[in-house]
């Protein structure tokens, strides 16, 4: 059951949103006082964005399916695990906050709330995705989040300065909006693929590879918002099975294009294991800006 006080915003008339009980037969709701309200699903996230559609194409049950497999397999523990202990030192003892944008399967938040318990932390969770297919899963493996299917180019439903840390792994990312989310002290955490990443097996599968110069553009985004604070390395020797090289592969960006059979297919002569390298980056970044403004309607909407 998602912690009450988590700090949501209609996203209709931009009042708080409280957390109802579910009653009888009725699933639990987030409801603001003007009486706008959203139901959870049945398996337990809410979507805050009925009626508005989006443009941007989330992924498919079958990449999620990939992608569930796969990071439940635990290859990407200590990436997961080294995300976690950057976040616990952000939250306070008591009413921490953490949003995961682009939270997925929720894999990464699982990890950052368990950490964040062992430290003594008492905190509430987001998750945000814009793929209802990844929310099922998340939503089942991070009950006491509140997961929410929403865009992440539109103002985000959360109150200004009331988050300690925003958590984006591998999804993408709006900095003006993280910015009047985050409280003064809080921090942004972002993992992103370096140089090389899978380099070995994006040449079998057709993965896309991973563009130099990443780095640069990351910061030039980030200017006017967050300045950088300190970032880690993290790098895995990954010896997998076929199986499992083709959800890494099917679970990113290839999976919009590509079909899991092909991939499938296209690794068939490969030896087992197949081995790669998965070269990740942390970044953690602090605030730079203030936005302390929680009309959601003076908020211009973004683009990628
Ligand atoms: C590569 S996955 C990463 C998921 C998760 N963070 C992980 O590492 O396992 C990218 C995620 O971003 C989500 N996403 C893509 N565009 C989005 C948008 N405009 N708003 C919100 N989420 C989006 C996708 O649905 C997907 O779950
Ligand atoms: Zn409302």
């Amino acid at each position: 059951m998602p912690s009450a006080d988590v700090p949501l915003l209609c996203p209709v008339c931009s009042s708080p949103l409280e957390h109802r009980e579910a009653e009888g037969a009725r699933q639990p709701s987030l409801v603001c006082r003007n009486g706008h309200s959203f139901d959870a699903a049945r398996q337990g996230y809410f979507n805050l964005l009925v009626g508005k559609g989006s443009p941007f194409e989330p992924d498919s049950a079958a990449m999620v399916a990939s992608r569930f497999n796969f990071l439940g397999d635990g290859h990407y523990r200590p990436m997961e695990q080294a995300l976690a202990a950057a976040v616990v030192p952000n939250l306070p003892a008591e009413g921490a906050v953490v949003l995961d944008s682009g939270t997925g399967t929720g894999h990464y938040l699982r990890e950052i709330l368990e950490a964040a318990a062992a430290a003594g932390r008492q905190s509430s969770a987001i998750g945000l995705d814009i793929s209802k297919f990844a929310l099922r899963r998340a939503a089942r493996l991070n009950p006491e989040a509140v997961n929410l299917v929403w865009d992440i180019w539109q103002p985000l439903p959360v109150e200004s300065n009331s988050v300690d840390a925003v958590t984006v792994v591998f999804a993408p990312r709006n900095p003006a909006e993280f910015a009047r989310v985050l409280r003064p002290t809080g921090a942004l955490l972002v993992v992103a693929p370096r140089s090389g990443h899978l380099a070995e097996l994006a040449e079998v599968t057709g993965m896309l590879g991973i563009e130099e110069g990443k780095d640069e553009r990351l910061a030039a985004a980030m200017a006017g918002h967050f300045e950088a604070e300190s970032t880690l390395d993290v790098d895995i020797a990954l010896e997998l099975s076929r199986a499992a090289a083709a959800d890494l592969a099917f679970m990113g960006p290839a999976g919009h294009h590509l079909d899991r059979d092909r991939i499938a297919a296209r690794l068939e002569d490969t030896p087992e294991p197949v081995a790669a390298q998965a070269k990740f980056r942390l970044f953690v970044f602090r605030p730079t800006t203030r936005m302390p403004r929680n009309d959601l309607a003076t908020i211009p909407r973004q683009h990628p």
